[in-house]
This record gives structure tokens, sequence and C-alpha cells, in this order.
């Protein structure tokens, strides 16, 4: 499935990419009782999730989420580099999501914490006809290596027919886990987040779906890439 590319100005991007989140929730929800989001990492998605929790565009029916996340780096919580820990403080406590529709990769180590977010997987699987669940939205950032989540090249993860893996990183905190592309590609929608002049390169190899990229494995039903002008600029749009 050759995936849509939306590109705004840099200004925007937060914005357009809050309001993506936002009109994917409510048109879940208008046919579903309830919407599961599998959330990204990394520093793209820190405004967005600023936006969500303070303007008018995170007014949505938090009662009716369910928070996942696509990989989480095993730092404290309160470490400003945990993926859960800013979606929490930046938007989901402000907005008051039930803790019991919040599950990140916490744990007391690598092993429970897998497992706390493998049990609460087959819990939304089991509610959907079992097998591996269906996320109605994966936000995802776009390493500069490929990397989506933390499915690092040449990683056995790549590999995995599990729901979640641990890998390394190598770059920032080493120790990740992440889900695998069996659930990423499970995912209704996915909405790949890239931004800045670094991504540029990346973002072709992507598009070009060059088969050395571990990105070019993304293969879900619906794949939309929202990229500001910066990361743009290189590409051929006609
Ligand atoms: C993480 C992410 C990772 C991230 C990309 C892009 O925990 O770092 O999940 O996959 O999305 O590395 O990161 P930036 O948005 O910081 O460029």
């Amino acid at each position: 499935m050759k995936p849509d590319l939306v590109t705004v100005a840099p200004e925007s991007f937060a914005q357009a990419a809050a309001e993506t989140v936002r009109e994917e929730i409510l048109s879940t929800l208008a046919v579903q009782d309830e919407a599961s989001l599998l959330l990204s990492g990394g520093t793209t998605p820190l405004a967005v999730y600023s936006l969500l929790g303070e303007g008018p565009l995170g007014d949505l029916p938090y009662e009716r989420l369910q928070i996942f996340f696509g990989d989480e780096r095993w730092v404290p919580p309160k470490d400003e580099q945990s993926n859960g820990g800013e979606a929490l403080r930046r938007w989901l406590v402000k907005r008051g999501l039930p803790p019991s529709r919040f599950h990140p990769f916490f744990g007391s180590d690598p092993p429970s914490a897998r497992r706390a977010v493998e049990e609460a997987m087959t819990t939304l699987a089991r509610r959907q006809g079992g097998g591996v669940p269906s996320f109605d939205l994966a936000l995802l950032g776009l390493g500069e290596d490929g990397h989506v989540a933390s499915l690092f090249p040449g990683s056995s993860a790549l590999h995995s027919d599990e729901l979640t893996a641990e890998t390394t990183s190598p770059a920032g905190p080493p120790r990740r886990l992440t889900v695998t592309f069996p659930v990423l590609n499970k995912s209704r929608r996915v909405l790949l987040l890239v931004k800045g002049r670094q991504k540029a390169g990346v973002l072709g190899r992507f598009l070009d779906r060059d088969p050395e990229l571990v990105a070019s494995r993304l293969e879900g039903p619906k794949i939309t890439v929202l990229a500001d002008l910066e990361a743009s600029a290189g590409l051929t749009l006609l």
C-alpha cells in the first residue's frame, strides 16, 4: 500500500498532527465504543502531545480510549527521555485519562514491563476476535537510519513474531522495549511523523520503498506520512 504524503509548513506541523489524531479518534468513536492508540516516542511528537494536552484539539472522551506505546526507553518514567512519561506529563494526565486505559512499557524490569503490555494487548485483541491486536491509530516517528519504534537495522526483533521485543539502540538510551512488525502492520492506520531537514534523505528512501530501509517493512492498509516542508524539500512530488 503506497503511503499518502501530506506536507505542511514547519510552524504548522504540530497543529496538523494534532488535528489528524483528533479526527482519527473521533471518526473511530463514531463507529466503535473505544479507540486504541499506539503512541510514538522521540522528540517529534512532543509538541503534538502538548497541543493535545492544552488546547481544544485535546477535548476528547478519554474514558473511551486505550493508550499504548510503540516503544520505550528503559529509563525511569520521571526521566524526560521516557516516552510514556512525556506523553503523560504533556497530555494524558492533564486530560484525566483513566489509569486503567494507560498501557506504557513501565515495570520493575524489562520482562515485567513487556508482560504487562502484552497482557493488555491480548485483552484488546480478545475483544477483536483474538490474535494480534489491531490498533485504530499507530503514531510513529522515523529515525534517520530508517528505524520505526525501536526496531533498529540488524535487530533480531525485525523478524520476531511476538507482540513485543527488547532491543538495543545505537543512540540515546540503549535498552529499549518495542512493539514488533506484526503489531504495527495490523494497525488500521499508521501516521508517520517526519519533521526537519535531517529527515529529508530517509523520507525519500521511505517513499521510494527502499527495501534496505527498516521502515519499508510497514505495510498496513492506510499509511499517512505527515512531513514538514524541510523534510520534504528534496522530494519530486510530481
Ligand atoms: C524513540 C522513538 C523512535 C523515534 C525516532 C524519531 O523512542 O526514540 O520511538 O522511533 O520515533 O527515532 O525520533 P525523533 O522524533 O526524535 O526524530
